[in-house]
């Protein structure tokens, strides 16, 4: 305010000396009503210009609150930054559940590697002390449920595709399309799958005959079944059977194909559609889930 008062001073000087040229020739009484005038004019534009400055001052207080508020949320998210570094916002142990504010000892799942586990958290122990986190073993956490069983309800006499299957007694999930003889892989994670067919040759016959079903996985073989029969006196029926326990990604496709089979109609995946007695097995689970990496 000091320098505001200086200024008017100033000004009012300024105005009395400048205008001593203008009172030439005027009587005592005028040049009296002229200063009083001049004086009252001051007087406005002083007030004018000192209410600006108080809307200036005021504006200036606003901006200041709005950086401090600012500042403040800055450095509040780089405390929660910080936070969260240290303790993760997901637990991984019992002493990611006492920063987050557990305090009751008991049994609680906790994120591993590369599934869900279970701990016994003894919170009346100290941190480093041994018996302060028990570990006990995998929680079975499936995001997606899978697991199918399917049936054919006919014979099937074609190589190279996927084998379609007709019956459908468990799909959970829907991962398994018995149209197009195709499982899809849903999750990552470890799957177990199992084929038993009944191969049907024609004889009598004194060729060897044979028949081979593939297991692949996105159209590379992962491995083979193969049954044989030389001269046989009539018609002869085998089993194909294999197993398999695989890691998969999402969308890893599965499907059994006939990569070989004796020409001539004498070899087939044989079913009958009107004994409805089901030779042809097709089996998978999702044994466990890959969840590294999903939280
Ligand atoms: C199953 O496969 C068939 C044949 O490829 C396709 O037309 C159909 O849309 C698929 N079903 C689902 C549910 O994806
Ligand atoms: C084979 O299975 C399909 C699908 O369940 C069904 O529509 C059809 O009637 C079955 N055929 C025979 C002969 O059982």
């Amino acid at each position: 305010m000091a320098a505001h008062f200086s200024l008017i001073f100033l000004s009012l000087s300024a105005l009395v000396c400048c205008s001593t040229g203008a009172f030439a020739g005027l009587s005592l009484e005028e040049q009296l009503r002229q200063l009083n005038d001049n004086y009252m004019e001051m007087k406005e534009l002083l007030a004018t210009k000192d209410r600006r400055l108080e809307a200036l001052e005021a504006d200036a207080i606003e901006q200041k609150s709005v950086i401090a508020a600012l500042q403040q949320s800055v450095s509040g998210t780089q405390v929660a930054a910080a936070n969260r570094q240290g303790t993760s916002t997901v637990p991984r142990s019992c002493a990611d559940l006492k920063c987050k504010g557990e305090t009751i000892s008991g049994l609680y799942s906790i994120m591993g590697a590369k599934s869900v586990e279970m701990v016994y958290c003894d919170f009346s122990k100290a941190t480093n002390d041994a018996g302060f986190q028990k570990w006990l073993g995998y929680v079975d956490v499936k995001s997606v449920p899978t697991y199918f069983y399917v049936q054919k309800n006919n014979s099937f006499t074609t190589q190279y595709v996927p084998i379609p299957f007709e019956v459908e007694r468990v799909n959970i999930g829907g991962a398994m399309n018995l149209t197009s003889g195709i499982f899809t892989a849903p999750r990552p994670g470890t799957y177990f799958f199992a084929f038993t067919g009944d191969v049907r040759f024609l004889g009598p016959s004194t060729n060897i005959l044979a028949l081979i079903v593939e297991l692949q996985l996105n159209g590379q073989r992962v491995g083979s079944s193969r049954v044989t029969e030389s001269n046989t006196a009539g018609n002869v029926h085998s089993e194909l059977t294999m197993q398999s326990t695989l890691n998969l990604i999402a969308g890893d496709k599965i499907s059994l194909q006939i990569t070989f089979m004796t020409a001539g109609g004498v070899s087939f995946l044989y079913d009958n559609p009107n004994a409805d007695q089901r030779f042809n097995h097709f089996t998978g689970w999702l044994l466990e889930e890959n969840l590294a990496g999903l939280l």
